[in-house]
């Protein structure tokens, strides 16, 4: 009883999440993507409405439901995603990047479904935004939050990640372990060094970094 009085952790603050992955278009047909189911996004928009803040969703394709009482952006391609987030993000004090971007598009797209020969067929791919990044780069960014997947090295390239980026907060976790999975395990790179969460569903371990993240937040500010 005495917890339903207690003030929630983010009450009044508005959160601006992406998850899931992103599509880039090939031709009418084909496209390339990043493997991710964004469950791991939409735990943490579930965490973070439950913790009393307004929640923006900028979601990939992804089969899942959307968080009750959280505002969902459909979007397809990285450049969507990046348009839908400075769309919203002067409104946010927190951005948790979760998504799953494709880091190249398709520089030689098709408007029509290109007919298969048998010579080779090459693509010519582009670097997109890191949205992330520019996001964090801003004068006045909202609390930036990332997730690392890597696949080795993971505490090293995580933290490499948390640097370059300008991070306060990172989010490390092993591709082996994340993906596709309801469990999920991560250690949370902050500037007091590791964190590491016990591991658990995707809810669980959502929660306890929301707990990490309003904690931060609350004392750095924005
Ligand atoms: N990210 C982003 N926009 C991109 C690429 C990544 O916002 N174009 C975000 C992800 O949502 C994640 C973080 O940046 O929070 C790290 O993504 P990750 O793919 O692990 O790292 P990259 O910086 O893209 O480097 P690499 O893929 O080479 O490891
Ligand atoms: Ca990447």
């Amino acid at each position: 009883l005495e917890a339903a009085f207690q003030p929630k952790l983010l009450a009044g603050k508005k959160v601006l999440l992406t998850a899931g992955p992103t599509f880039e278009r090939i031709d009418a047909v084909r496209g390339i993507t990043n493997t991710s189911s964004g469950k791991m996004g939409f735990a943490l928009a579930q965490a973070v409405r439950e913790a009393g803040a307004e929640v923006v969703l900028v979601a990939g394709e992804t089969a899942l439901s959307t968080p009750l009482d959280a505002r969902r952006i459909d979007v397809r391609s990285a450049q969507e995603m990046l348009t839908a987030v400075e769309a919203e993000v002067d409104a946010a004090d927190i951005f948790i990047s979760v998504a799953a971007v494709a880091d190249y598009y398709v520089l030689n797209q098709s408007e029509h479904k290109i007919k298969k020969d048998a010579h080779i067929l090459t693509l010519e791919l582009a670097p997109n935004t890191d949205i992330l990044a520019k996001i964090a780069c801003r004068e006045q960014p909202p609390f930036c939050v990332g997730f690392a997947a890597e696949s080795e090295n993971l505490l090293e390239y995580a933290e490499a990640k948390r640097r370059r980026k300008h991070l306060p907060l990172l989010a490390a976790n092993l591709v082996q372990q994340a993906m596709g999975a309801d469990d999920n395990e991560v250690i949370l790179l902050d500037d007091d060094g590791e964190h590491r969460l016990p591991r658990g569903p995707k809810l669980d371990v959502a929660r306890r970094m929301v707990s990490h993240i309003a904690k931060l937040y609350a004392k750095q500010g924005k």
